[in-house]
């Protein structure tokens, strides 16, 4: 049974984002911009387990979704009535997790008789910087760090994404996360990690940029992992060491990403770069490419730190803009845990 479509691609746009631990919910209107956004973090309930538990993720997206549409709605000063359409992270993510914020989304917009599109999270990601003043304009290269993935991706318009380079192990995310845990730090371990590297002093321990002395622009972070375990386990553990190795840790992975990002400029000719994803929030990553930039004359573009993060404008955003083009989907519920992000339709 196919939904006549009322008003396909007209009207603000709901977004519900619940592929791993946030729940975020947000109104993008195509002819006003983002409305309202809430987001509630599900980091403390996850932190006894040190890390995320996916039964528990799906139970908390179905205590909190609805709660935060509703107010979402009312920080906008809309009524479901207003709504043009519906946009939910379809994956790449935890599929019980993602399968609530589906099955809310589209029976809201069957419900509606509205249009329903499930969005790419990563595709998310990279719009993200979109909702920022002065976004970006195709074609850009963007660096895609988040706990799941660190991937190079050429992109020539929206939709129309290649994959330049990618991670062979951990993610950037994964390896900020892991390495926090093996310094003993509570979980969540990168922005923990980051604060502390605030303190440590430049020079007292140095790793290696893994795999940029060999051409390509993939990535590799276990072996660094392992070389600050070694350095961790055979120093005299005091706090201030432990601050010089997240220091030296940081600028490691900073370094390399600054590294792969210039590669990938350089092979495509762009000059524009937008770094989004949770490491994005991260302030050396952000320091080290506004700096690069402005020396070698291309444009960096970031989402705002709450933007880099997961959360419901990214998703709105995204599935405004495919929406506008009059792509939806039909209304049986289905996810994508896993999923190619060069594998989506263009857009227009
Ligand atoms: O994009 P995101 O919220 O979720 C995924 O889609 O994975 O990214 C979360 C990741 C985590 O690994 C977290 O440790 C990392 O982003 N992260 C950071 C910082 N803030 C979040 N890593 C380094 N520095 C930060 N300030
Ligand atoms: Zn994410």
């Amino acid at each position: 049974m196919n939904q006549p479509i009322a008003k396909a691609g007209h009207g603000p746009v709901l977004g519900v984002e619940t592929s791993c631990d946030e729940t975020g919910v947000a109104v993008f209107d195509p002819a006003r911009g983002l409305l309202a956004h809430t987001l509630y973090s599900q980091i403390r309930m996850h932190a006894d387990y040190g890390g995320v538990v996916p039964e528990l993720a799906s139970r908390d997206h179905v205590r909190k979704l609805m709660p935060l549409v509703r107010e979402t709605l009312a920080r906008a000063g809309l009524g479901v009535a207003d709504l043009g359409g519906v946009a939910y992270t379809a994956g790449p993510g935890l599929v019980g997790a993602l399968l609530v914020g589906a099955t809310a989304a589209r029976a809201l917009a069957w419900s509606l008789g509205l249009p329903a599109i499930g969005v790419h999270h990563m595709e998310g990601h990279l719009l993200a910087p979109l909702l920022e003043a002065d976004p970006p304009e195709p074609p850009f290269v963007a660096l895609l760090v988040s706990g799941g993935h660190s991937m190079l991706i050429e992109v020539a318009g929206i939709g129309r994404y290649t994959l330049l380079g990618d991670t062979l192990d951990d993610a950037a995310g994964e390896a900020f996360d892991k390495t926090a845990k093996l310094m003993g730090l509570p979980y969540p371990g990168g922005p923990a990690l980051a604060r502390l590297a605030e303190q440590g002093r430049p020079g007292v321990f140095r790793f290696a940029r893994p795999m940029t002395d060999r051409p390509g622009l993939d990535f590799s972070f276990s072996g660094l992992k392992t070389q600050v375990l070694l350095a961790w386990q055979h120093s005299d553990r005091a706090e201030q060491t432990r601050a010089d190795v997240a220091r030296a840790f940081e600028e490691a992975i900073v370094e390399t990403l600054a590294i792969k990002c210039r590669r990938a400029l350089a092979q495509t000719g762009a000059r524009r770069l937008v770094i989004a994803g949770g490491v994005g929030a991260n302030r050396r990553l952000r320091a080290e490419l506004a700096e690069a930039g402005a020396r070698e004359g291309f444009s960096v573009h970031f989402p705002r730190l709450e933007f880099c993060t997961d959360n419901g404008a990214m998703i709105a955003l995204a599935g405004a803009l495919r929406l506008a083009v009059g792509q939806h989907e039909t209304p049986e519920i289905r996810v994508r845990p896993r999923w190619d992000l060069a594998s989506l339709p263009p857009v227009a």
